[in-house]
């Protein structure tokens, strides 16, 4: 294998099909709603890099810091010989599970983002030039073909970016992760807790406007892909914490009575003042709700690690018996 490898696993159209389909069905709904992942074009995977720098953002900070501490202890639980990181973006904080693993041969990161992919993939490989790197560009929600490469396989999804799928999906994610997995392979997966309103939603709604323009981001998205007559000046960014389902909501709502026109799927989408689009749920979580989730899809947790603050959790998890 040579030291870099892209490949798409889904075929070239798969992705407008897909996007075609999320609109027509969340935007004529009573409630609409768009899935979060097609925030992440070029320019949406730069804002949530400017996210994760901003200083009431602190879901990277605190995982970054349990990473530090922690990645002996995962190399050492786990002697991967493989690591498959799900969603890995930037893969930043990676760096300190990628040196601290001895025998690490080969690193799949898997994302949506190409652009993602291939700038990750430039700089790791600059810095670790003996490292095979085989990027995945792929939906994860959507059964995912690992390329072949040495076991034990670590498969990491980091972030917080399990909280982005519903519950129902996050049942059909986690059982399609553990059917990657053979007895000696591992799970890490980190969480955002449950926290005090005030912090989580100054998390979502920060001062500068970098969250608001990366919820709007996904309005540019339809705009360029879908020639959507659509202005992204003509929404607010709202972020809400929803008690109940221990979620935070990001909406975008509609500053006065408009039409987003989209002619290539027949559609005309209207937006009463003040109607709200949900873009994106970003759930919280408790130890036993994630004990709980991992054991329906047959996967033990082995070990909870949170931040000395206690506002993030890395969790590891082995194939159940
Ligand atoms: N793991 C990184 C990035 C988190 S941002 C971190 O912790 O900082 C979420 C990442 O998941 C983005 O890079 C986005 O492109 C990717 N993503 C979102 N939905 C996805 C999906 N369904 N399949 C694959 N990647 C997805
Ligand atoms: C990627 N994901 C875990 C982020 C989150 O916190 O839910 C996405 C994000 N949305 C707004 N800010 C960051």
């Amino acid at each position: 294998m040579s030291p870099f490898l892209l490949t798409r696993t889904l075929p070239e159209d798969t992705a407008g099909a897909d996007l075609r389909a999320d609109v027509l069905a969340g935007l004529t709904r009573t409630a609409k709603e768009l899935p979060p992942k097609w925030f992440y074009d070029a320019r949406g995977s730069e804002l949530f890099e400017e996210i994760t720098r901003l200083p009431d953002y602190y879901p990277t900070r605190a995982e970054r810091e349990i990473l530090i501490a922690r990645a002996p202890d995962i190399a050492a639980a786990t002697g991967a010989r493989t690591l498959v990181e799900l969603g890995s973006g930037s893969s930043e904080k990676t760096r300190h599970l990628l040196d601290a693993l001895p025998a690490l041969h080969s690193y799949v990161p898997v994302d949506v983002s190409e652009s993602a992919l291939t700038g990750a993939a430039e700089a790791l490989l600059a810095e670790r030039p003996g490292l095979h790197v085989h990027a995945l560009i792929a939906d994860f929600t959507r059964g995912l073909a690992l390329p072949g490469s040495p076991g034990p396989r670590l498969v990491a999804f980091l972030g917080g970016t399990i909280g982005n799928l519903l519950p129902a999906e996050r049942a059909l994610f986690l059982r399609s992760v553990r059917a990657l997995l053979e007895p000696g392979d591992a799970l890490l997966l980190g969480t955002d807790l449950v926290k005090n309103e005030e912090v989580l939603v100054r998390a979502y709604d920060d001062a500068t406007g970098v969250t608001a323009a990366f919820n709007k981001n996904v309005l540019n998205v339809l705009a360029r892909e879908l020639d959507a007559d659509v202005d992204p000046a003509d929404f607010d960014h709202v972020a809400l914490w929803d008690p109940e389902r221990e979620w935070i909501e990001m909406r975008l709502r509609a500053r006065s009575a408009l039409t987003v026109k989209i002619p290539e799927l027949d559609l005309v989408v209207p937006f009463e003042e003040g109607e709200e689009l949900r873009t994106e749920v970003s759930a919280k979580f408790r130890r036993e709700g994630v004990r709980g989730e991992l054991a329906d899809a047959g996967l033990d947790l082995t070990e909870w690690w949170t931040d000395a603050a206690g506002r993030f959790a890395l969790s590891l998890a082995t194939v159940g018996p």
